[in-house]
């Protein structure tokens, strides 16, 4: 992976992901330009993690989109560990699949409904040629690193609860041993108490494979307990970033102080209607 690139746009050496003065117009079809994104720079680093939250329409989900390729940008420029990954091409591209990984908000729609759990989890094994002749082994440790049953390998995904099938999402993503984990409202179509259990077990999984992430979230005390730094979005730009404590503790960025006072009343009925409003799904399709 060679790109000449690099020394034109220099990013820290341990940098994993980085975002360069991004921008994705998309055009309607009364054809009105919207900048989803607009200018965005960001940078993860390895093992790091950054939350990305602002309010419904603000670019989060285009943001992580364009992160793992699966949309182009109209101008600026994704490196992934210092190579520009518009240029990836053939091995390249695997060993990107393989290293950047997503996970929805709606495990529901993004498992297929039609394979076993096995199947599921060892799909993204042959497809990157990983873990040959030892898939079944494989499929019980990672049953057992997201707090599964081995038995529940020959169920299929409706025969679990929505708090079950994120964690298979999770174990499907965390299959390839990513260096990328991308987490886009993972927990918000899930019931309270079931957020906090998968929360922590993403924040289990992260330390202990150093993996970073990008953490896509409405939820600022989720964010806050997750995430070591966290940028703030508003009309597809950041209005701030910096180390969460910080952020909570200092808010610079007067939309980020109503964000802060928004979690401290809770209108949980309201939030949710509002979620399913505005289709998070338009957005989760075609991954
Ligand atoms: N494929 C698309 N075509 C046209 N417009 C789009 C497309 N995807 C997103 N947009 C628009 O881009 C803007 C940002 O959308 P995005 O889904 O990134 O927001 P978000 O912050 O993830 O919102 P939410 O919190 O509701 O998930 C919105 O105005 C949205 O309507
Ligand atoms: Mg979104």
């Amino acid at each position: 992976m060679t790109d000449p690139d690099v020394q034109d746009h220099p990013v820290s050496s341990d940098s994993l992901l980085k975002l360069d003065n991004v921008v994705k117009a998309f055009t309607s079809r009364r054809g009105d330009v919207v900048r989803a994104v607009d200018r965005v720079t960001l940078e993860i680093r390895e093992g790091e993690s950054l939350g990305l939250v602002g309010e419904s329409g603000s670019g989060k989900s285009t943001t992580g989109r364009l992160a793992l390729r699966l949309l182009s940008p109209t101008s600026g420029t994704i490196y992934f560990r210092g190579q520009n990954a518009a240029g990836f091409r053939g091995a390249d591209l695997l060993a990107f699949r393989r290293q950047a990984q997503i996970i929805f908000q709606d495990p529901f729609s993004s498992l297929n409904p039609r394979m076993r759990v096995r199947q599921i989890l060892t799909e993204p094994l042959v497809i990157h040629g990983l873990a040959r002749g030892r898939e079944r082994e494989e499929v019980m440790g990672l049953l057992d690193m997201v707090g599964l049953r081995p038995e529940y390998a020959d169920r299929y995904p409706f025969q679990f609860s929505g708090g079950q099938r994120q964690r298979i999402s999770i174990a499907r993503a965390l299959a390839l041993r990513p260096r990328l984990m991308i987490a886009d409202e993972p927990v918000s179509s899930l019931d309270v108490s079931v957020q906090a259990q998968i929360i922590n077990l993403m924040r289990d999984l992260q330390a202990q494979h150093r993996m970073a992430m990008l953490f896509i979230s409405h939820n600022l005390a989720v964010v806050r307990h997750l995430c070591q730094r966290t940028a703030v979005m508003r009309g597809g730009q950041i209005v701030e970033e910096g180390p969460t404590e910080e952020l909570f503790r200092n808010p610079q960025h007067e939309y980020t102080r109503l964000l802060l006072d928004s979690i401290l009343t809770p209108e949980p009925a309201r939030y949710r209607d509002a979620r399913t409003e505005d289709g998070g799904r338009r957005t989760e399709d075609g991954g």
